[in-house]
């Protein structure tokens, strides 16, 4: 029988938008015949042999442009592996190329232990925290990347490395902000609730790092939280106050499905030019992989006709 190529894909999400992601990672690896194992890397329960795959993906959404720090933790817990391919899969609200360093830590981290990062995908999907994206906007960036991620796939399955464009001072830069994962920790203790709460339990139960306690009616917020927003955005009565950010908090789920063509764009300037490029550099991507599609069908075509 033949040996199926094996891929194994850790990944974080804070509220579903690299689960996404990943998810259509895993169908596309499918359709490429490659066995895809998933770890959620908040089950801390981590028990693969590194040694069974063939690569290992690291999915995360950037926060404060850098990985968050359960990521870098569970790097830091996986055995060495020598040469061992790695690619890393990353979401952002912003398509700033600053987003670009979010992984120069991770990928120090990995290198020490022998790894060798080749590839690095990046996709734009809607804030969850700052401001709340149009559903219109949502729409977009989950179409594209629907688009690209089967073309990044057949990428990274050729063989061909592709690491995201360095920026200058990119070490020093993503250090400062990596203030966010004291920062977050300090900042998840001013959590509060507001009478709006149903007491319907979802925050205590979802929170990756079980940094809400529930006692006697009363909440209380450990010193163990990531910023992930999970709470705060999935809460039913949008009761929980996310303490200095409470301005930027995001509530709800988007409609990543249904374009709507009424919805106000209020934010329509923000980071302009920097969305225009990335949706134009995604629609080239994809086109280019259609015109060599259609370029060898051409030629296999002109073969037969030559033989005939
Ligand atoms: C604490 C925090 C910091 C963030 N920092 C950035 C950032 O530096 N750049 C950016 O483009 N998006 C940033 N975002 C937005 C998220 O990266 C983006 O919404 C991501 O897709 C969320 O993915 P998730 O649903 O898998 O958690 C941040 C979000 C949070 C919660
Ligand atoms: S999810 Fe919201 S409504 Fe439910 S218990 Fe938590 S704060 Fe209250
Ligand atoms: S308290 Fe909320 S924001 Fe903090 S880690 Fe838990 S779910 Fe995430």
């Amino acid at each position: 029988m033949e040996n199926k190529m094996k891929i194994l894909i850790c990944y974080f999400s804070g509220t579903g938008n690299t689960r996404m992601v990943v998810n259509k990672y895993v169908e596309n690896l499918k359709n490429e015949g490659v066995e895809t194992d998933l770890y959620k890397i908040e089950s801390n329960n981590f028990q693969h042999d590194v040694t069974d795959y063939e690569m290992i993906g690291i999915a995360y959404p950037v926060h404060a442009f850098n990985a968050p720090s359960i990521i870098l933790d569970f790097a830091k817990s996986l055995p060495e592996c020598a040469r061992k391919r790695v690619f890393i899969v990353n979401t952002s609200g912003e398509p700033l190329k600053l987003n670009n360093i979010s992984s120069i830590k991770l990928r120090k981290i990995l290198k020490n232990k022998g790894y060798n990062v080749t590839n690095e995908y990046h996709y734009c999907m809607p804030y969850n925290i700052i401001f709340r994206h149009t559903d219109n906007m949502a729409y977009k960036m989950w179409k594209t990347a629907q688009e690209v991620i089967p073309v990044d796939c057949k990428e990274l399955l050729s063989g061909k490395y592709s690491l995201l464009e360095d920026v200058f001072m990119g070490s020093f830069i993503a250090w400062l902000f990596r203030i966010e994962h004291w920062g977050g920790r300090f900042n998840g203790k001013r959590y509060k609730v507001s009478e709006n709460c149903i007491h319907c339990g979802k925050c205590v139960n979802i929170c990756p790092t079980h940094n809400i306690t529930l006692k006697d009616g009363e909440f209380h917020f450990g010193k163990n939280c990531l910023m992930c927003m999970r709470c705060s955005f999935l809460c039913p009565k949008s009761a929980i106050k996310i303490g200095l950010f409470e301005k930027w908090k995001v509530n709800g789920t988007y409609n990543f499905n249904n374009a709507n063509k009424f919805e106000d764009e209020v934010h329509k300037n923000y980071c302009k030019k920097s969305y225009e490029r990335y949706f134009r550099e995604c629609e080239e991507k994809v086109s280019a992989v259609k015109v060599n599609v259609m370029q060898e069908e051409d030629e296999d075509e002109i073969k037969n006709i030559v033989k005939v």
